[in-house]
């Protein structure tokens, strides 16, 4: 940023880098698992459309959500379809959807997932994995705004990880890697959050092993350092390898930012081009998912990273406000920001912010439809932007006859949900039946 930067859309346009790949301003789209692949894994025209919409939109680097690494991460994903890494069969498709977002000059990461941990769906033969067997409560109150889970839910219980599938999964993640470069993306991003599988190494509260992976903050960071070493041999210095991390428990018996950013540190020294702070995790979602801009900043979470990562790129979420962000940047507490529900709202914002058109934003209004929709597994929409999700159709892309003949039932079902009245009664049900069960 030169130093004369001082208004926002200066700061906001002012280019950065990550290792050796310059971005030309400061918005990032947040990865999102909204882009409705083809159902065998491989991208379809309305991601395309969904990601191109983005990038003319203004945004400087789009981050994919939601890529799986191995077949498990296929086979457990709570989120479905997800686009797939796992073979090399995928490379061709993947190809054609960075080589449409290339044709607007925006570069585009691939996030990888290994494995869903804890948030993994188990089968019969196929249980879920993570550091130690703690299952992963969500309920109220600790959900964002507009979202519901009647008599609140408890995933079944995880296996500890053994070393050799620790192992195997860092093959299968380094593999993964080897071809997202091949299809042209720009970078990758590791998930290590929300209580995924490396993120449960991450805090002393998911992680209670005794063998080289649990306790000192180098052991639980034992099965990053050693995934991002091994990435590094195989792609070298200078592309782009980044780092998602719930950065704050923000749970009783959980872990603050100074201990997530003493084990990045850790991690860094294999040589991250970055790290994505997303705070909190699936049992403390309403910091994770919150309403306004900038508690990261509340929580000092960007600051604790900086003072440990002085010279590691940091991408900031939920801090949308235009003067907030650039105020962020200009005081070093981050490098680029993050959006992910307000680019779902209006794709445009990233222009309209640098060009001052600040008057014609449409707003996020943080209700949260977009995820309801995410977890009934049905194509994500936003209520303020009826374009979104649909951008492949409105371009003219005939759509799935199966999609249409879904939408009565979606509609019925994401508004019942999105009722604060229906839900109520719907948790006191749930409560009252689960203390007469216990009685
Ligand atoms: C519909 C939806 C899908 C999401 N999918 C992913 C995902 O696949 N991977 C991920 O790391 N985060 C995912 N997120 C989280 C966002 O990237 C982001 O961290 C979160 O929404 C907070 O940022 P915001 O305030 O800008 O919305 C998703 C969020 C939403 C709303
Ligand atoms: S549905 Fe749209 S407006 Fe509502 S929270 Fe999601 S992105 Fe924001």
């Amino acid at each position: 940023m030169s130093p004369e930067a001082t208004t926002v859309a200066e700061v906001l346009s002012s280019p950065w880098k990550i290792d050796g790949l310059t971005i030309k301003n400061r918005f990032v789209l947040s990865p999102m698992a909204v882009l409705q692949p083809t159902k065998d894994g491989h991208p379809s025209d309305q991601t395309i459309a969904f990601l191109t919409t983005r990038a003319r939109g203004g945004a400087g680097l789009l981050i994919i959500g939601g890529g799986v690494a191995t077949e498990r991460g296929n086979q457990e994903a709570p989120f479905q379809p997800l686009m797939r890494f796992d073979r090399d069969d995928f490379i061709p498709g993947l190809k054609r959807m960075v080589d449409a977002v290339h044709a607007h000059d925006v570069p585009i990461f691939a996030q990888i997932f290994p494995s869903f941990g804890a948030m993994g769906v188990p089968a019969e033969g196929r249980p879920t994995l993570a550091a130690s067997p703690k299952p992963v409560h969500m309920g109220a109150p600790r959900l964002p705004h507009g979202f519901y889970i009647p008599g609140g839910r408890t995933n079944p219980t995880p296996l500890e990880i053994t070393k050799e599938d620790i192992l195997k999964v860092q093959d299968q993640t380094v593999a993964a890697v080897r071809r997202a470069k091949a299809a042209g993306f720009d970078g990758i991003e590791l998930g290590a959050h929300m209580r995924y599988l490396y993120s449960s190494f991450l805090s002393p509260r998911t992680n209670w092993r005794i063998d080289e992976y649990g306790g000192s903050a180098e052991n639980r960071a034992r099965i990053l350092t050693d995934t991002v070493r091994a990435i590094r041999a195989e792609v070298g210095t200078d592309y782009p390898v980044g780092l998602r991390m719930s950065v704050n428990d923000h749970l009783p018996d959980g872990q603050g930012p100074e201990e997530f950013a003493e084990t990045a540190a850790i991690i860094a020294k294999e040589g991250l081009g970055y790290i994505a702070l997303t705070d909190g995790n699936y049992e403390s979602m309403d910091n994770n998912l919150p309403s306004s801009s900038g508690s990261m900043l509340e929580h000092a979470e960007p600051q604790a990273f900086r003072a440990a990562l002085p010279n590691t790129p940091l991408l900031l979420s939920s801090t949308y406000d235009p003067q907030q962000s650039a105020d962020a940047i200009a005081n070093g507490h981050g490098d680029g920001i993050m959006l992910a529900r307000q680019l779902l709202a209006d794709p445009e914002f990233p222009n309209k912010v640098l060009q001052g058109r600040l008057d014609e934003i449409v707003w996020c209004d943080h209700d949260n439809s977009c995820l309801r929709r995410l977890i009934f597994n049905v194509p994500v929409r936003c209520h303020k932007n009826p374009a979104m999700g649909r951008e492949a159709v409105l371009g003219g892309v005939k759509e799935p006859v199966s999609v249409k003949l879904k939408r009565p039932v979606e509609a019925a079902l994401i508004a019942a949900t999105g009722s604060p009245t229906l839900m109520g009664i719907a948790d006191k049900l749930a409560s009252s039946k689960s203390k007469a069960s216990k009685n």
